[in-house]
Protein backbone atom coordinates (compact mmCIF):
# COMPACT_ATOMS: atom_id res chain seq x y z
CA UNK A 1 0.00 0.00 0.00
CA UNK A 2 0.84 3.66 0.23
CA UNK A 3 1.54 6.45 2.59
CA UNK A 4 1.01 10.20 1.49
CA UNK A 5 3.27 12.26 3.55
CA UNK A 6 3.47 16.13 3.97
CA UNK A 7 6.85 16.90 3.24
CA UNK A 8 8.41 20.14 4.10
CA UNK A 9 11.54 19.22 3.49
CA UNK A 10 13.02 19.84 6.75
CA UNK A 11 14.81 17.78 9.16
CA UNK A 12 11.78 16.18 10.98
CA UNK A 13 9.77 15.24 7.48
CA UNK A 14 13.34 13.83 6.20
CA UNK A 15 13.76 11.20 9.16
CA UNK A 16 10.04 10.68 9.29
CA UNK A 17 9.93 9.28 5.34
CA UNK A 18 12.88 7.16 6.48
CA UNK A 19 11.30 6.13 9.25
CA UNK A 20 7.90 5.17 7.54
CA UNK A 21 9.76 3.22 4.77
CA UNK A 22 11.81 1.11 6.97
CA UNK A 23 8.37 0.35 9.35
CA UNK A 24 5.79 0.24 6.84
CA UNK A 25 7.83 -1.09 4.22
CA UNK A 26 5.32 0.48 1.38
CA UNK A 27 5.46 3.34 -0.79
CA UNK A 28 5.11 6.75 0.31
CA UNK A 29 4.39 9.48 -2.06
CA UNK A 30 5.17 12.79 -0.37
CA UNK A 31 3.60 16.66 -0.94
CA UNK A 32 4.91 19.52 -0.47
CA UNK A 33 2.74 22.96 -0.58
CA UNK A 34 4.16 26.28 -1.81
CA UNK A 35 2.38 28.62 0.81
CA UNK A 36 4.75 31.30 0.84
CA UNK A 37 6.94 30.26 3.34
CA UNK A 38 10.07 31.95 1.13
CA UNK A 39 12.38 28.87 0.55
CA UNK A 40 13.43 27.31 -2.37
CA UNK A 41 11.17 24.39 -2.88
CA UNK A 42 13.57 22.37 -5.42
CA UNK A 43 16.23 21.16 -2.58
CA UNK A 44 12.94 19.82 -1.08
CA UNK A 45 12.65 17.71 -3.88
CA UNK A 46 16.69 16.74 -4.21
CA UNK A 47 15.91 15.71 -0.68
CA UNK A 48 13.16 13.24 -1.30
CA UNK A 49 14.62 11.60 -4.32
CA UNK A 50 17.95 10.85 -2.40
CA UNK A 51 15.91 9.32 0.25
CA UNK A 52 14.19 7.31 -2.68
CA UNK A 53 10.68 8.87 -3.52
CA UNK A 54 9.32 8.64 -6.89
CA UNK A 55 6.08 10.40 -6.36
CA UNK A 56 7.52 13.82 -5.42
CA UNK A 57 3.98 16.26 -5.45
CA UNK A 58 5.31 19.98 -4.91
CA UNK A 59 2.37 22.28 -5.43
CA UNK A 60 1.94 25.81 -5.52
CA UNK A 61 -1.38 26.34 -3.07
CA UNK A 62 -0.52 30.65 -2.57
CA UNK A 63 -3.53 31.61 -3.93
CA UNK A 64 -5.55 29.30 -2.75
CA UNK A 65 -4.45 29.57 0.61
CA UNK A 66 -4.89 33.59 0.87
CA UNK A 67 -8.34 33.26 -0.89
CA UNK A 68 -10.08 30.17 0.64
CA UNK A 69 -8.29 30.42 4.11
CA UNK A 70 -6.93 33.81 5.07
CA UNK A 71 -9.34 36.20 3.44
CA UNK A 72 -12.42 33.99 4.92
CA UNK A 73 -10.65 34.24 8.30
CA UNK A 74 -9.88 37.63 8.19
CA UNK A 75 -13.46 38.87 7.27
CA UNK A 76 -14.19 38.24 11.08
CA UNK A 77 -11.22 39.96 12.04
CA UNK A 78 -9.90 37.38 13.53
CA UNK A 79 -7.46 36.87 16.75
CA UNK A 80 -6.56 33.99 19.01
CA UNK A 81 -6.90 35.42 22.68
CA UNK A 82 -6.88 38.98 21.49
CA UNK A 83 -3.68 38.76 19.59
CA UNK A 84 -2.30 35.63 17.20
CA UNK A 85 -3.71 36.11 14.01
CA UNK A 86 -3.55 32.28 13.51
CA UNK A 87 -0.78 32.09 10.67
CA UNK A 88 -0.13 28.30 11.38
CA UNK A 89 -3.73 27.38 12.22
CA UNK A 90 -5.43 28.60 9.17
CA UNK A 91 -2.90 26.80 6.90
CA UNK A 92 -3.31 22.71 8.35
CA UNK A 93 -6.55 22.60 7.11
CA UNK A 94 -5.61 23.44 3.45
CA UNK A 95 -2.57 20.80 3.31
CA UNK A 96 -5.17 18.35 4.80
CA UNK A 97 -7.37 19.14 2.50
CA UNK A 98 -4.42 18.16 -0.63
CA UNK A 99 -3.66 14.59 1.53
CA UNK A 100 -6.87 13.60 0.74
CA UNK A 101 -6.76 14.28 -2.36
CA UNK A 102 -3.57 13.10 -3.43
CA UNK A 103 -4.43 9.91 -1.30
CA UNK A 104 -7.13 9.17 -3.29
CA UNK A 105 -5.45 10.05 -6.43
CA UNK A 106 -2.75 7.70 -5.86
CA UNK A 107 -4.74 5.16 -4.08
CA UNK A 108 -3.09 5.45 -0.58
CA UNK A 109 -5.36 4.65 2.28
CA UNK A 110 -3.19 6.81 5.10
CA UNK A 111 -1.47 10.06 5.36
CA UNK A 112 1.55 11.11 7.67
CA UNK A 113 2.55 14.59 9.31
CA UNK A 114 5.51 15.63 11.33
CA UNK A 115 3.32 17.20 13.99
CA UNK A 116 4.92 16.36 18.03
CA UNK A 117 2.27 14.55 20.12
CA UNK A 118 2.15 17.82 22.46
CA UNK A 119 1.27 20.44 20.08
CA UNK A 120 -2.03 21.50 18.34
CA UNK A 121 -1.16 21.08 14.34
CA UNK A 122 -1.43 17.05 15.08
CA UNK A 123 -5.05 18.21 16.16
CA UNK A 124 -5.46 19.93 13.38
CA UNK A 125 -4.57 17.86 10.81
CA UNK A 126 -6.07 14.96 11.90
CA UNK A 127 -9.53 16.49 12.54
CA UNK A 128 -9.74 17.95 9.42
CA UNK A 129 -8.82 14.43 7.20
CA UNK A 130 -12.07 13.46 9.62
CA UNK A 131 -14.02 15.58 8.24
CA UNK A 132 -12.90 15.05 4.63
CA UNK A 133 -12.30 11.26 4.07
CA UNK A 134 -13.65 8.61 7.37
CA UNK A 135 -12.25 6.25 5.49
CA UNK A 136 -8.45 7.35 5.47
CA UNK A 137 -5.88 6.85 8.18
CA UNK A 138 -3.78 9.21 9.99
CA UNK A 139 0.03 8.23 11.09
CA UNK A 140 1.90 10.85 13.25
CA UNK A 141 5.39 8.96 13.74
CA UNK A 142 5.89 11.06 16.80
CA UNK A 143 3.49 9.93 18.52
CA UNK A 144 4.67 6.39 17.47
CA UNK A 145 8.42 5.77 17.67
CA UNK A 146 10.87 5.77 20.19
CA UNK A 147 12.29 8.91 19.57
CA UNK A 148 11.89 11.30 22.57
CA UNK A 149 14.13 14.40 22.00
CA UNK A 150 15.61 16.72 19.14
CA UNK A 151 18.74 15.08 20.47
CA UNK A 152 17.65 11.46 19.73
CA UNK A 153 16.18 13.13 16.32
CA UNK A 154 19.39 14.21 15.63
CA UNK A 155 21.11 10.50 16.22
CA UNK A 156 18.41 8.85 14.29
CA UNK A 157 19.38 11.43 11.06
CA UNK A 158 23.78 10.88 11.80
CA UNK A 159 22.41 7.07 11.83
CA UNK A 160 20.84 7.31 8.36
CA UNK A 161 23.08 9.97 6.81
CA UNK A 162 20.26 12.20 7.06
CA UNK A 163 21.49 15.82 6.09
CA UNK A 164 20.56 18.29 9.98
CA UNK A 165 20.14 21.45 8.68
CA UNK A 166 22.11 24.57 10.68
CA UNK A 167 20.50 28.10 11.08
CA UNK A 168 22.83 30.75 9.99
CA UNK A 169 24.59 30.80 13.54
CA UNK A 170 25.61 26.97 12.81
CA UNK A 171 22.68 25.71 15.48
CA UNK A 172 20.04 23.39 15.19
CA UNK A 173 17.24 25.08 14.08
CA UNK A 174 14.10 26.30 16.42
CA UNK A 175 10.78 24.64 15.95
CA UNK A 176 9.33 27.03 12.92
CA UNK A 177 6.33 27.19 10.40
CA UNK A 178 6.16 30.22 8.12
CA UNK A 179 3.72 30.97 4.79
CA UNK A 180 2.63 33.91 3.13
CA UNK A 181 0.59 35.05 6.60
CA UNK A 182 2.83 34.17 9.09
CA UNK A 183 6.24 33.31 10.62
CA UNK A 184 6.34 31.21 13.84
CA UNK A 185 8.93 30.33 15.71
CA UNK A 186 8.61 28.09 19.12
CA UNK A 187 11.13 25.92 21.22
CA UNK A 188 15.17 26.26 22.31
CA UNK A 189 15.64 29.39 24.47
CA UNK A 190 11.88 30.68 23.75
CA UNK A 191 10.64 28.40 25.90
CA UNK A 192 11.81 30.07 29.03
CA UNK A 193 9.04 32.71 28.64
CA UNK A 194 11.15 35.21 30.45
CA UNK A 195 14.05 34.94 28.00
CA UNK A 196 13.81 37.96 25.87
CA UNK A 197 13.35 36.50 22.11
CA UNK A 198 16.96 37.40 20.22
CA UNK A 199 16.57 39.43 17.33
CA UNK A 200 18.14 36.71 14.99
CA UNK A 201 14.89 34.80 15.40
CA UNK A 202 13.03 37.46 13.44
CA UNK A 203 12.57 36.70 9.61
CA UNK A 204 10.26 39.28 7.70
CA UNK A 205 10.31 42.65 9.52
CA UNK A 206 12.90 44.68 11.13
CA UNK A 207 12.93 45.73 14.19
CA UNK A 208 10.92 48.75 15.00
CA UNK A 209 13.73 50.36 16.54
CA UNK A 210 15.55 50.48 13.30
CA UNK A 211 12.85 51.36 10.90
CA UNK A 212 13.18 54.29 8.49
CA UNK A 213 12.15 57.57 10.65
CA UNK A 214 9.97 58.67 7.50
CA UNK A 215 6.35 57.03 7.64
CA UNK A 216 4.74 55.84 4.70
CA UNK A 217 1.06 55.11 3.91
CA UNK A 218 -0.65 52.40 1.90
CA UNK A 219 -3.97 52.46 0.70
CA UNK A 220 -6.32 49.27 0.47
CA UNK A 221 -9.03 48.57 -1.79
CA UNK A 222 -11.84 46.59 -0.34
CA UNK A 223 -14.59 44.80 -2.07
CA UNK A 224 -17.45 42.87 -0.21
CA UNK A 225 -14.57 42.42 2.85
CA UNK A 226 -12.07 41.15 0.58
CA UNK A 227 -8.94 43.17 -0.36
CA UNK A 228 -8.25 43.71 -3.86
CA UNK A 229 -5.92 46.49 -4.34
CA UNK A 230 -2.64 48.17 -3.07
CA UNK A 231 -2.34 51.85 -3.88
CA UNK A 232 -4.87 51.72 -6.69
CA UNK A 233 -3.65 48.40 -8.04
CA UNK A 234 -5.52 45.81 -8.31
CA UNK A 235 -3.69 42.66 -7.38
CA UNK A 236 -4.72 38.57 -6.98
CA UNK A 237 -4.73 37.34 -3.33
CA UNK A 238 -1.24 36.07 -3.07
CA UNK A 239 0.15 39.19 -4.42
CA UNK A 240 -1.77 41.57 -2.63
CA UNK A 241 -0.65 39.95 0.19
CA UNK A 242 2.92 39.46 -0.95
CA UNK A 243 2.83 43.34 -1.19
CA UNK A 244 2.02 44.11 1.88
CA UNK A 245 4.17 41.75 3.85
CA UNK A 246 7.06 43.55 2.59
CA UNK A 247 5.38 47.32 3.20
CA UNK A 248 4.87 45.81 6.61
CA UNK A 249 8.33 43.91 7.29
CA UNK A 250 10.64 47.50 6.04
CA UNK A 251 8.63 49.21 9.17
CA UNK A 252 8.49 46.37 11.54
CA UNK A 253 4.85 45.78 11.57
CA UNK A 254 3.22 42.42 13.25
CA UNK A 255 5.91 41.02 15.36
CA UNK A 256 4.41 39.14 18.43
CA UNK A 257 5.97 37.82 21.32
CA UNK A 258 3.09 35.61 22.71
CA UNK A 259 2.46 32.83 25.75
CA UNK A 260 -0.73 31.42 24.09
CA UNK A 261 -3.02 28.36 25.31
CA UNK A 262 -2.65 25.48 23.21
CA UNK A 263 -6.06 22.89 22.72
CA UNK A 264 -4.16 19.67 24.32
CA UNK A 265 -3.87 22.01 27.36
CA UNK A 266 -0.48 23.29 27.73
CA UNK A 267 1.07 27.07 27.29
CA UNK A 268 3.54 27.54 25.46
CA UNK A 269 5.52 30.35 24.04
CA UNK A 270 5.68 31.47 20.43
CA UNK A 271 7.26 34.04 18.26
CA UNK A 272 5.20 35.49 15.35
CA UNK A 273 5.55 38.00 12.65
CA UNK A 274 2.31 38.72 10.37
CA UNK A 275 3.04 42.04 8.72
CA UNK A 276 0.86 41.93 5.89
CA UNK A 277 -1.69 40.82 8.76
CA UNK A 278 -1.51 43.12 11.06
CA UNK A 279 -2.03 45.97 7.74
CA UNK A 280 -4.86 43.65 6.34
CA UNK A 281 -6.71 43.60 10.40
CA UNK A 282 -6.63 47.48 10.78
CA UNK A 283 -7.48 48.23 7.23
CA UNK A 284 -10.59 45.95 7.30
CA UNK A 285 -11.67 47.38 10.63
CA UNK A 286 -11.00 50.80 9.06
CA UNK A 287 -13.62 49.60 6.21
CA UNK A 288 -16.37 47.80 8.25
CA UNK A 289 -16.14 51.46 10.42
CA UNK A 290 -18.17 53.00 8.26
CA UNK A 291 -19.61 50.71 6.45
CA UNK A 292 -21.27 48.05 9.17
CA UNK A 293 -23.78 48.85 11.13
CA UNK A 294 -23.54 49.06 14.80
CA UNK A 295 -25.71 45.64 15.94
CA UNK A 296 -24.18 43.92 13.11
CA UNK A 297 -20.86 45.03 14.06
CA UNK A 298 -21.14 44.51 17.78
CA UNK A 299 -22.54 40.90 16.56
CA UNK A 300 -19.58 39.86 14.81
CA UNK A 301 -17.23 40.64 17.36
CA UNK A 302 -19.24 38.69 19.78
CA UNK A 303 -18.66 35.69 18.18
CA UNK A 304 -15.04 36.48 17.11
CA UNK A 305 -14.03 34.68 19.63
CA UNK A 306 -15.76 31.84 19.10
CA UNK A 307 -14.47 31.53 15.40
CA UNK A 308 -10.92 31.60 16.19
CA UNK A 309 -11.11 29.28 18.92
CA UNK A 310 -12.45 27.00 16.53
CA UNK A 311 -10.01 27.70 14.00
CA UNK A 312 -6.90 27.19 16.85
CA UNK A 313 -8.44 23.86 17.93
CA UNK A 314 -8.93 22.67 14.37
CA UNK A 315 -12.31 22.69 13.92
CA UNK A 316 -12.13 24.88 10.12
CA UNK A 317 -13.85 21.63 8.60
CA UNK A 318 -16.79 21.69 10.57
CA UNK A 319 -20.99 22.40 10.51
CA UNK A 320 -20.59 25.05 13.19
CA UNK A 321 -17.67 26.85 11.30
CA UNK A 322 -19.57 26.74 8.29
CA UNK A 323 -22.70 28.38 9.96
CA UNK A 324 -20.48 31.14 11.59
CA UNK A 325 -19.00 31.62 8.13
CA UNK A 326 -22.22 31.91 6.58
CA UNK A 327 -23.12 34.66 9.28
CA UNK A 328 -19.85 36.27 8.85
CA UNK A 329 -19.74 36.24 5.04
CA UNK A 330 -23.22 37.62 5.12
CA UNK A 331 -22.34 40.33 6.79
CA UNK A 332 -19.61 41.71 4.17
CA UNK A 333 -21.78 42.47 1.57
CA UNK A 334 -21.42 46.39 1.70
CA UNK A 335 -17.61 46.15 3.17
CA UNK A 336 -16.15 48.10 -0.12
CA UNK A 337 -14.40 51.20 -0.22
CA UNK A 338 -10.94 52.55 0.08
CA UNK A 339 -8.47 52.62 3.37
CA UNK A 340 -5.05 54.25 3.94
CA UNK A 341 -3.03 53.14 6.68
CA UNK A 342 0.16 54.57 7.96
CA UNK A 343 3.29 52.49 8.81
CA UNK A 344 5.96 53.84 11.44
CA UNK A 345 8.24 51.91 13.24
CA UNK A 346 5.98 48.95 14.29
CA UNK A 347 2.81 50.47 14.08
CA UNK A 348 -0.28 50.36 11.43
CA UNK A 349 -2.72 52.95 12.19
CA UNK A 350 -5.92 53.90 9.95
CA UNK A 351 -5.67 57.49 8.92
CA UNK A 352 -8.33 57.87 6.68
CA UNK A 353 -11.42 55.73 5.12
CA UNK A 354 -14.18 56.43 1.82
CA UNK A 355 -16.64 54.37 1.10
CA UNK A 356 -19.35 53.85 -1.50
CA UNK A 357 -21.89 52.29 0.33
CA UNK A 358 -20.65 54.20 3.45
CA UNK A 359 -23.35 54.62 6.57
CA UNK A 360 -21.42 57.46 8.30
CA UNK A 361 -23.32 60.71 7.82
CA UNK A 362 -21.47 63.82 8.44
CA UNK A 363 -24.89 65.81 8.30
CA UNK A 364 -26.44 63.68 10.78
CA UNK A 365 -23.29 64.14 13.49
CA UNK A 366 -21.80 67.55 12.57
CA UNK A 367 -21.28 70.04 15.88
CA UNK A 368 -22.34 72.91 13.42
CA UNK A 369 -25.92 73.64 12.13
CA UNK A 370 -27.09 70.31 9.82
CA UNK A 371 -30.04 70.24 7.33
CA UNK A 372 -30.83 66.81 8.32
CA UNK A 373 -33.56 66.72 10.69
CA UNK A 374 -32.49 65.44 14.13
CA UNK A 375 -34.55 67.02 17.17
CA UNK A 376 -32.06 67.28 20.11
CA UNK A 377 -35.36 66.89 21.81
CA UNK A 378 -35.33 63.18 21.49
CA UNK A 379 -32.24 62.86 23.17
CA UNK A 380 -34.07 63.86 26.42
CA UNK A 381 -36.69 61.40 26.56
CA UNK A 382 -34.15 58.71 25.60
CA UNK A 383 -31.76 59.67 28.29
CA UNK A 384 -34.94 60.14 31.13
CA UNK A 385 -36.07 56.73 29.98
CA UNK A 386 -32.28 54.76 29.99
CA UNK A 387 -32.10 56.30 32.88
CA UNK A 388 -34.95 54.92 34.90
CA UNK A 389 -33.59 52.37 36.70
CA UNK A 390 -30.81 53.46 37.23
CA UNK A 391 -32.53 56.15 39.52
CA UNK A 392 -34.07 53.19 41.12
CA UNK A 393 -31.20 51.29 41.44
CA UNK A 394 -29.73 54.25 43.20
CA UNK A 395 -32.53 55.45 45.37
CA UNK A 396 -32.42 51.92 46.84
CA UNK A 397 -28.91 51.48 47.57
CA UNK A 398 -29.40 55.07 49.92
CA UNK A 399 -27.61 57.67 47.82
N1 LIG B 1 1.59 27.86 18.21
C1 LIG B 1 1.18 28.14 16.88
C2 LIG B 1 -0.17 27.49 16.60
O1 LIG B 1 -0.53 26.60 17.29
C3 LIG B 1 2.21 27.73 15.86
C4 LIG B 1 2.45 26.24 15.71
C5 LIG B 1 3.41 25.83 14.61
N2 LIG B 1 4.63 26.52 14.75
C6 LIG B 1 5.81 25.99 15.03
N3 LIG B 1 6.79 26.79 15.37
N4 LIG B 1 6.04 24.72 14.97
O2 LIG B 1 -0.87 27.86 15.68
C1 LIG C 1 4.28 20.67 16.92
O1 LIG C 1 4.02 20.27 18.06
O2 LIG C 1 4.53 19.88 16.01
C2 LIG C 1 4.33 22.16 16.63
C3 LIG C 1 3.62 22.99 17.63
C4 LIG C 1 2.13 22.80 17.64
O3 LIG C 1 1.58 22.04 16.86
O4 LIG C 1 1.46 23.43 18.51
Amino acid sequence: DKIVLAYSGGLDTSIILKWLQETYGCEVVTFTADLGQGEELEPARAKAAMLGVKDIRIVDLREEFVRDFVFPMLRANTLYEGQYLLGSSIARPLIARHLVAIARQVGADAVAHGSTGKGNDQVRFELAVNALDPSIKVIAPWRQWNIRSRMQLLEYAAMHRIPVPKDKRGEAPFSMDANLLHTSTEGKILEDPAEVAPEYIYQRTVDPVDAPDTPETVTIGFENGDPVAVNGQAMTPAALLTELNSFGGRHGVGRLDLVENRFIGMKSRGVYETPGGTILLAAHRGIESITLDRAAAHLKDEIMPRYAELIYNGFWFSPERDMLQALIDRSQDFVSGEVTVRLYKGSATVISRTSPCSLYSADLVTFEESAIAYDHHDAEGFIKLNGLRLRSWAARNGR
